[in-house]
């Protein structure tokens, strides 16, 4: 059990943005130190509001934050000594090589000299950027883009790393990389990671606490299996042969609501999901009731719920059907 205070505690937090837009909404959260602490949440759900507040660079209209110990209202330089941020949009400059970026970010920490190009020479190595130091950052790919603003976050060795959307854009060799080089942070002595994700199976990975924001609150938190957990028996899924429209959604997911053994069901083109205590006894009994609705299933499988039923059950609505693009529709995808 931790029993330091913690490394991020906001209560409460409101932000309306001109033209009436909410972006948070009674925002709590509480990190403790040392762990890996996910923001889940679709696009637009108050992700980076909150880290913009979290990382003094925007005001809440109401509420209260502190970042290790420092309330980020009246104290945001001590704020900004203590924290690593990486945005979602890079904040590398392009024509300046990697090693340069990497200097000029330890200088406005206030390094110099013999300790700064130690630092610089052993940010460049871990990240594995030492061989492209000396090109301009205009020419790397995106996963090296991405390893030199992490590497940015870290130059002075904050307390609290904020990574909003590490991994987004990168394709998916890159972001294996990413994530690998995340888990290996948050085994360093006390570092506590912030990381926003709007991808279920990042969040999943690599966070020991989860917490699902949707509409600018936070709607369930806990730790992925507690989440996962709290979704008693199995998912299945079924693909049918065939596309239905709406009238033939609502047959088919009446037909399957009507067996006992289902307790939630849901149609999407293609796709059915229920969710059934005993999943491998259940399937028989859904082919049947599908058959006599006049579908045809191409294929079933079994699984324990993922976070997607967890955001279905929170939020009201699946998490793929809130996200824009395809990526994000394989992101919510079946496991
Ligand atoms: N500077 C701004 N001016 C006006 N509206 C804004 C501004 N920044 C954010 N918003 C709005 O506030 C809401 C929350 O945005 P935010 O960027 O915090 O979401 P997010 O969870 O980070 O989304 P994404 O996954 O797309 O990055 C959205 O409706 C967004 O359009
Ligand atoms: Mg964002």
């Amino acid at each position: 059990m931790n029993t330091r205070a913690p490394a991020v505690e906001a209560r409460q937090l409101t932000k309306t943005y001109p033209g009436d837009v909410t972006a948070l909404d009674g925002m709590d959260i509480t990190v403790a130190p040392g762990i890996v602490f996910g923001l889940l949440g679709p696009n637009g759900a108050g992700k980076s509001t909150t880290v913009k507040i979290l990382t003094t660079l925007a005001r809440p209209d109401s509420g209260t934050a502190t970042v290790a110990g420092h309330d980020v209202l009246r104290d945001p330089r001590r704020v900004r000594r203590a924290i690593g941020v990486v945005a979602q949009q890079s904040g590398a400059d392009p024509v300046a090589t990697g090693r340069e970026n990497l200097q000029l970010q330890g200088r406005l920490y206030g390094l110099s000299g013999a300790a700064l190009n130690r630092r610089v020479d052993e940010l460049l190595e871990r990240f594995t950027l030492a061989d492209a130091a000396r090109r301009p950052v205009k020419g790397y790919s995106g996963g090296m883009r991405r390893r030199l603003d992490v590497a940015l976050g870290l130059v002075h060795r904050p307390e609290v790393l904020f990574l909003d959307e590490p991994t987004t854009g990168l394709d998916p060799e890159a972001r294996t990389a990413m994530w690998e080089e995340i888990g290996r942070l948050a085994g360093e002595e006390g570092l506590t990671i912030l990381l926003t994700t709007h991808y279920l199976e990042e969040a999943d990975r690599l966070a020991e606490r989860i917490a699902i924001v949707d509409r600018g609150r936070i709607v369930v938190e806990g730790t992925p299996d507690a989440l996962k957990g709290e979704l008693r028996g199995d998912a299945v899924h079924m693909e049918l042969g065939e596309p239905v429209g709406e009238a033939g959604r609502t047959r088919l997911t009446d037909a399957l609501t009507a067996l006992p053994a289902v307790h939630e069901a849901l149609c999407e083109g293609r796709r059915i999901s229920v969710r059934v205590d005993d999943g491998a006894a259940a399937v028989p009994a859904l082919l049947a009731a599908l058959d006599r609705a006049g579908a045809s299933v191409a294929s079933a499988t079994v699984a324990r719920p993922s976070l997607d039923d967890v955001y279905l059950r929170h939020a009201g609505r699946r998490y793929a059907e809130v996200q824009a693009g395809p990526e994000a529709v394989l992101a919510g995808g079946v496991r």
